[in-house]
């Protein structure tokens, strides 16, 4: 990971967004420089969905716009991250190779006319999008404004179709080697699908009925493995003209799991990702800290790269509306992402589109053009982080950009293993209980990484598993020997219930965990949405209930109504130095927070300062041999709170106690930085 690259220069934070001036006239390029001059735009990324304007007939390269918009952008001290622009082949390639069109689930064939219109299995596709990294790779790995290569856009097709169907099998044959141990695995006597010949296997589209989760689950991970090929071979070619420019792409946080972001994270220099909360209000601000965590997580701790966040707008297709963000709010969540690790800011996009898809989407130029509230908010922001450039330095060496105690387990196997129809309830959904599980840390006060249980833990006091129904016997070791070393962990009701091939566990569900739980759960009581449950130390439930017998741990609070009055709800085993605690049902909001509180007190866990919980955030950042607290007010009360040090926002020394309104935010440089 070169944190030390040369090309990573001392342009401080990174601010601007990403650009296409293909869309537009050459004489508009010139007032967009003058505009990003004024805001203190440093960083603009150029290329992505660029293809029919960089290749517009096959093998026939225009260069020449390219060529100035970059030489432009080099003598105006613009930093450029160069794309490939893959994700959009151009209608010329669909006609000329229709047989790597994509292919829906249901079988239907697209066609051109929006983008992403490609199978990543097709050799057509794959080999278009080698030669076009090459050609790019050659012509520009060299150019002074080149600072990052950012490759592709959001992977995340997913095609049938016969081209999917071949590699399908191939990987398949790679991972069973022999049909028996494909059958017994995916358990194919079940409803009469045994295999005789690996032609008779096909990806997984429509079919009448549920279909087999373990063929399902082995289809989402031949397809993260696809991308990732797609991902690392393009790394590879603009590696090998000139190895020492960064290379990243942009993943799509939180709810894209068509790949594995650890995955992903290992084949790039630095994780980038796009992120748009939808929500108004201080679940917003939950939201920037979760995306947040993951990126910084994704990249091993190291500061990562917002590569797309949106101006004034929460932009939300899905439920018809695009909301504008309140005054000010832009640059408090920018703030909030700095905090977590982030680089800077950059959005989609520099100038809103004349025209075409997205003709509405939240720029930094909006339509009405520079006499605007975006774009002086715009200004405002850039200038801010261009006075905050002293956070831009890496940590030193052994640090992390923050440093947290908690971690949550995020893995993409426990995600995918939920996505399936056959399962008890539909409330053992991965992202809901995980994200739960975050903003309740986040209300506590409590800042949290996410791990996967192949990584070394012994950094943190508490692991929490919200959430993982697929759990390996290697995985359920290294949780077991992080408590058994004096951790702490806490896990959630129908977590380890199957191995990593969606295999039921016999003898007792949670039966990865069930040893280090100190349980055995030996029947699920899936609750009606309505249903609220009434533990014995006073609080409320829902969703789900377990028949639980103790075989060890203690329990900290019962079920009280038939059929399960007297079982646990909550247990707690102390094993070794640590302690493992078992929620076998979902607990509601306040009881949750209580229980949390309970073991954060075990592990010896409490927030960055006294002041944070309940919309106060306290984040500690490091740069440099330097520490800085960000400390930002999302409530509605106005607080006292006692600091020292220098405010980098209103450069101010700050001695004892201070006042924080609604909406505001402090970066202090701590005391102990400045001797
Ligand atoms: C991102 C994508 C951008 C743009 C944006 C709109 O996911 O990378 O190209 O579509 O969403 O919110």
């Amino acid at each position: 990971m070169p944190t030390d690259h040369p090309l990573r220069s001392d342009d401080g934070l990174v601010f601007g967004g990403d650009y296409n001036p293909e869309q537009w006239p050459e004489s508009v390029w010139l007032e967009d420089v003058r505009l990003m001059r004024e805001a203190h735009v440093n960083r603009v990324t150029i290329g992505v969905f660029s293809w029919s304007s960089i290749e517009p007939r096959e093998g026939q390269y225009e260069f020449g716009w390219l060529d100035r918009i970059l030489d432009l952008m080099a003598e105006n001290g613009i930093g450029v991250v160069l794309a490939t622009p893959t994700a959009s082949p151009p209608p010329w390639f669909s006609l000329a190779h229709p047989e790597a069109l994509p292919v829906t689930a249901d079988g239907v064939r697209l066609i051109h006319g929006s983008r992403d219109t490609y199978n990543p299995a097709a050799p057509a596709y794959r080999a278009a999008a080698r030669r076009l990294t090459s050609a790019m790779a050659e012509r520009y790995s060299f150019h002074p404004a080149l600072r990052m290569w950012h490759l592709h856009n959001e992977y995340g097709t997913v095609s049938y179709g016969p081209q999917t169907d071949t590699a399908f099998r191939e990987w398949l044959r790679a991972k069973y080697g022999d049909l028996w141990e494909l059958n017994t695995t995916w358990n194919t006597a079940f409803w009469s699908q045994g295999y005789g010949e690996w032609e008779e296997i096909f990806a997984p589209q429509a079919t009448q009925y549920l279909p087999n989760p373990s063929h399902l689950l082995d289809f989402k991970r031949f397809s993260a493995d696809l991308l990732r090929d797609c991902l690392r071979e393009q790394a590879e070619i603009v590696r090998s003209v000139r190895p020492e420019v960064p290379v990243t792409t942009n993943f799509m946080l939180p709810s894209w799991n068509h790949y594995d972001q650890w995955d992903f994270a290992a084949e790039i220099d630095d994780v980038s990702v796009d992120h748009y909360p939808d929500t108004p209000g201080i679940e917003g601000d939950v939201q920037v800290a979760f995306g947040s965590d993951l990126a910084r997580s994704f990249n091993g701790g190291r500061p990562w790269v917002l590569m797309e966040q949106a101006t004034t707008m929460v932009y939300d297709y899905a439920q018809g509306r695009i909301l504008a963000r309140d005054p000010g709010k832009l640059l408090f969540n920018t703030l909030q992402y700095l905090a977590r690790g982030a680089t800077g800011s950059l959005f989609f996009q520099w100038r809103s589109p004349r025209a075409g898809a997205e003709f509405f989407h939240s720029p930094m130029v909006p339509h009405a053009g520079e006499n605007s509230r975006t774009f002086r908010e715009i200004v405002e922001l850039g200038t801010t982080l261009a006075n905050l450039h002293e956070l831009a330095p890496p940590p030193a060496a052994g640090h992390g950009v923050n440093q947290n105690r908690v971690a949550i387990v995020w893995d993409a196997t426990a995600w995918w293993s939920t996505d399936t129809r056959a399962l008890p309830s539909n409330d053992t959904a991965f992202l809901p209980a995980v994200k739960s599980v975050h903003r309740a840390l986040w209300l506590l006060g409590i800042n949290t990484d996410f791990v996967q249980l192949d990584q070394d833990l012994s950094g943190y006091n508490l692991v929490l598993v919200p959430s993982k129904l697929a759990a390996s016997n290697a995985e359920a070791e290294v949780l077991r020997r992080f408590v058994a070393n004096g951790g702490h962990t806490a896990i959630w009701y129908f977590s380890g219930s199957t191995d990593e091939n969606l295999n039921v566990r016999q003898g007792s569900f949670t039966g990865a965990f069930a040893d280090l739980l100190g349980i055995r759960v030996e029947e699920h009581f899936p609750q009606l949405e309505a249903t609220a449950l009434k533990l014995s130390d006073g609080s409320t439930a829902d969703c789900w209930a377990e028949a639980v017998e103790l075989r060890g741990a203690i329990s900290i609070s019962n079920f009280t109504e038939f059929p399960l009055a007297g079982r646990p709800a909550v247990t707690k085993h102390g094993v070794g130095m640590g302690t493992a605690h078992y929620l076998a049902t979902r607990l509601g909001e306040d009881a949750l927070r209580t229980h949390l509180r309970r073991i954060l007190n075990d592990a010896g866990v409490s927030p960055e300062h006294p002041a944070a919980g309940y919309g106060i955030e306290a984040v500690r950042r490091y740069a440099g041999n330097d520490s800085y607290l960000f400390l930002l007010n999302h409530s509605e009360e106005t607080v006292d709170v006692g600091i020292h040090g220098h405010d980098l926002l209103t450069d101010s020394a700050l001695h004892g106690e201070t006042t924080l309104g609604p909406g505001a935010a402090l970066i202090v440089r701590e005391p102990w930085a400045e001797q």
